[in-house]
């Protein structure tokens, strides 16, 4: 095998042999034999080119195939997880594990850390005080039989390969590949050992595939090869336009997210975790209403044990920043834009995001959006206050709001939250 005609034959448009593509991945994930340059130009061929259903499927089983899978065994509770693509404020896992876990399923979440304008919920997780994100197989397995559900790191043996090739994609420009993207999420997930997946797939202008058209293409390749891998999988588009819920910043969303645990919080975090789990629980038949189990406090009770069971301790409270600055409303009207992006970029200089993989994160630093579009506001009004250990961060950050915030005479038109649903059946 020579990888050379691989690229050359995906260069001109050809499908992959099964052969080709497990050569492909076996030998990248060994590291030796095929440069990054090599990898990079497959890459670039991919992007233009994309991959035929049945390829894209043999190229995420060689990726699930090249590292190891979790075997999760039989936990007496049927498995089931959720994948978001990210976006600003999405703190949906931190309710979803436990809400899901609540109503008898298993929920083994393993999650990442933030990268760029969106936040990780690892990340968050950790502004709990003690809590710790690494869990050992047998942890998950117990906890997961024990509480019902686990957030956690990945562990470095499950799938290698996405992370060299995505390391790659970031700088050649071919993270936006839609087979590149589908098969780096769903060989993550279907590895994870889960029995069941929702994707809850983000557009709009703070999301990483921003257009509809192509979070519906992405979503499609994706539960295609959930299914082929016997995964039963759905996804929702849902909107992400503007910030989801007030809080984007690590423990302003844990406090915003214990909050609609307790039976408050802002409506939308309610309506797309809620639109998650009923679809979790169809499918792997579990009869029971969300909701419900939502203002009963039993979530609440289920993310207190996940917690503790992984070191943490809510009742040490959560940080607050040292310094908060407020930006307000220049004239009175209808806030009709909040950009979803800028918001996330102001967070993520306050200090709640990082640049590269190994920086450190604030877990006080954020924004908490005090109106949201369709708010009628008065000039003068406060709209969003910054949070941050170090006030010199407000300068950066009032400047990537700048343009973000429009006002209007008129209320702006409501937008769905759930923009639409793909599944099998269609
Ligand atoms: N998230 C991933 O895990 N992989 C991608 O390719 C894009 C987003």
């Amino acid at each position: 095998m020579d990888v050379v005609d691989i690229i050359i034959a995906k260069r001109d448009g050809h499908r992959l042999s099964d052969q080709q593509i497990e050569w492909f991945i076996s030998n990248y994930a060994q590291g030796e034999t095929i440069a990054d340059e090599q990898a990079a130009a497959l890459a670039m061929a991919i992007y233009f080119q994309g991959m035929e259903p049945d390829e894209l499927s043999v190229w995420t089983r060689a990726m699930i195939n090249s590292g190891a899978s979790l075997q999760l065994g039989d936990l007496g509770r049927p498995t089931v997880d959720k994948h978001s693509t990210g976006g600003v404020g999405d703190k949906v896992s931190l309710i979803l594990v436990p809400l899901v876990a609540a109503c008898g399923a298993a929920v083994p979440q393993l999650s990442g850390r933030g990268l760029g304008h969106t936040g990780g919920t690892l990340d968050k997780m950790e502004a709990i005080s003690g809590w710790r994100a690494s869990l050992s197989l047998e942890e998950m397995v117990t906890q997961l039989r024990e509480v019902g559900g686990i957030i956690a790191g990945a562990t470095s043996d499950l799938n290698p390969v996405d992370r060299r090739l995505y390391a790659l994609r970031d700088v050649t420009g071919t993270v936006g590949s839609i087979p590149l993207i589908a098969s780096s999420i769903m060989s993550k997930k279907i590895a994870e050992g889960t029995g069941a997946l929702v994707l809850d797939v983000k557009v709009g202008a703070g999301a990483f595939l921003p257009e509809v058209e192509r979070g519906r293409q992405v979503a499609e390749a994706m539960v295609a090869l959930g299914e082929d891998h016997g995964v039963r999988t759905v996804a929702l588009l849902t909107d992400m336009e503007t910030v989801l819920g007030q809080a984007a910043g690590n423990a302003l969303e844990v406090t915003e997210s214990l909050e609609v645990l307790a039976g408050g919080g802002p409506a939308d975090v309610i309506e797309i975790t809620v639109a998650l789990a009923r679809e979790m629980l169809a499918l792997v038949g579990i009869d029971t209403d969300p909701a419900e189990v939502l203002s009963s406090g039993a979530a609440l009770e289920v993310f207190e044990q996940m917690v503790s069971a992984q070191g943490g301790d809510l009742s040490a409270g959560l940080p607050v920043a040292e310094h908060q600055q407020q930006v307000v409303a220049q004239e009175s009207g209808y806030l009709s834009r909040l950009d979803c992006r800028s918001v996330g970029v102001a967070a993520w200089r306050l200090g709640a995001g990082r640049a590269r993989k190994e920086d450190p994160v604030s877990p006080t630093a954020g924004v908490m959006c005090l109106a949201k579009p369709g708010d009628k506001v008065e000039a003068g009004q406060p709209l969003l206050e910054l949070h941050s250990d170090d006030a010199h961060r407000f300068a950066p950050a009032l400047a990537a709001l700048e343009g973000a915030i429009s006002i209007s005479e008129n209320a702006p038109a409501a937008r769905p939250l759930i923009v639409d649903r793909i599944s099998k059946e269609g």
